[in-house]
């Protein structure tokens, strides 16, 4: 082969490597065809052997030619092999998950709102949209906010009704929310709707229903021609709103002596639906909310015109409320830093937490046979 027609080889296969290299699609395909040209006895590669039978003078310059071309296709091949690896990279991008630099990190719950909170926060909307303000008061009390101002003087047998932790400082730890009606009355004055939600303490002994530290709900409405009525249906209302259903209550005398008349309200127990527990005192109903007309007394010392203003006031019992709601059957529960109270196990359809599952059942049982238990309790202690 004479140096013009190894040129003219040497263009022949350069095309021919142009326009095979386009088609191939995959990486081997490509190295064979690198392997074919540029490989030891292959198109390109083999012709090193034909620089023998040019002149001495052609030698130089055909050698070259052939270098040259094998570079030029060591090119094309680098440069299709670059294709197939971006192809590659692109398809493996769009089958991946996007990611969404935006979404924010997970995070470990690291714990949950405290049941009593919880509802706490829920009967406080429901005053605040009735026109009610929430109101605070000291958890360490003076013996006159908590008892003589509410009509309990020191020798009056009420105050062993409230087993009350006395401060060496002559002061208490509240025994109940009502000492703040006091303290509203004089801050605000007549008319008045104010609730006041707080921690209560009590010498008790304790059981599935009391706890030595517990919350209520005061509430306080004072204005012209306020009557029993208003207090039922707020009370009602109240309760219905917070367990998201209609349920019974009972209303009965009870005897507070900062409140003419005094009354109970009960509500059915939402832990065996009536059919009598241990939450219950086996009565089918929970003490959620006694109330009553606001004594004369109280209203005279909080600066209220007794004549012009009647008033209601109720002590709900919060903490019961948020048993009632989550199905938590024993309230020590509540105080025990446990945070799986919050799942209520009525929706979750599991056990009863603390509770008296198996006592509940038993007299579910029970009741559907003698359906007059459900509601012919004895009241136990509030
Ligand atoms: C009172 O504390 C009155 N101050 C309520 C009141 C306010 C009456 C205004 C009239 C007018 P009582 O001692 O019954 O009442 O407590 C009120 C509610 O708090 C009870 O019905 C009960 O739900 C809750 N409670 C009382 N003691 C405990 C306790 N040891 N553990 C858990 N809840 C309790």
């Amino acid at each position: 082969m004479n140096s013009g027609e190894l040129q003219r080889t040497i263009e022949r296969i350069e095309r021919e490597v142009a326009a095979a290299v386009r088609d191939l699609c995959s990486v081997d395909a490509v190295r064979g065809l690198e392997k074919s040209v540029l490989g030891k006895g292959g198109s390109l590669g083999g012709l090193i052997g034909a620089i023998r039978e040019c002149s001495p003078e052609q030698r130089g310059p055909v050698g070259q030619a052939i270098n040259q071309a094998k570079a030029r296709v060591k090119e094309l091949i680098e440069a299709r092999l670059a294709e197939l690896r971006t192809e590659a990279a692109e398809r493996e991008a769009a089958s991946a998950p996007s990611l969404d630099p935006t979404i924010p990190a997970l995070v470990e719950p690291l714990g949950a709102v405290h049941p009593v909170t919880v509802v706490q926060w829920e009967v406080e909307r429901i005053f605040e949209r009735l026109g009610f303000t929430v109101e605070v008061g000291p958890e360490m009390e003076s013996e006159y906010h908590n008892f003589e101002a509410l009509n309990i003087p020191a020798t009056h047998p009420a105050r062993d009704m409230q087993d009350t932790f006395w401060l060496n400082n002559g002061r208490v730890l509240r025994t109940h929310t009502s000492p703040v009606q006091h303290r509203a009355m004089v801050k605000f004055g007549a008319p008045l709707r104010v609730i006041v939600p707080g921690r209560c303490f009590r010498y008790e002994t304790l059981d599935a229903s009391h706890e030595n530290t517990f919350h209520q709900v005061e509430g306080l409405v004072i204005d012209e021609d306020i009557s029993i009525p208003n207090l039922i249906a707020t009370a009602r209302l109240l309760l219905e709103e917070v367990m998201q259903r209609e349920v019974k209550i009972r209303v009965r005398p009870g005897y507070f002596p900062f409140v003419e008349p005094g009354i109970e309200i009960d509500m059915n127990c939402q832990i065996c639906g009536g059919a009598r527990c241990p939450t219950c005192k086996h009565s089918g109903w929970v003490e959620i909310l006694p109330a009553g007309m606001v004594h004369p007394n109280v209203l005279k010392a909080g600066g209220i015109d007794a004549e012009r203003y009647t008033g209601f006031a109720f002590g709900l019992g919060l903490t019961r409320l948020a048993m009632m709601k989550f199905g938590i059957g024993d309230i020590r529960v509540l105080n025990s830093g446990d945070v799986r109270p919050i799942v209520s196990p009525r929706r979750l359809g599991g056990p009863l937490i603390g509770g008296p599952k198996s006592e509940a059942r038993a007299a579910s049982a029970e009741t559907a046979r003698t359906p007059h238990l459900a509601s012919a309790g004895a009241t136990p202690r509030a």
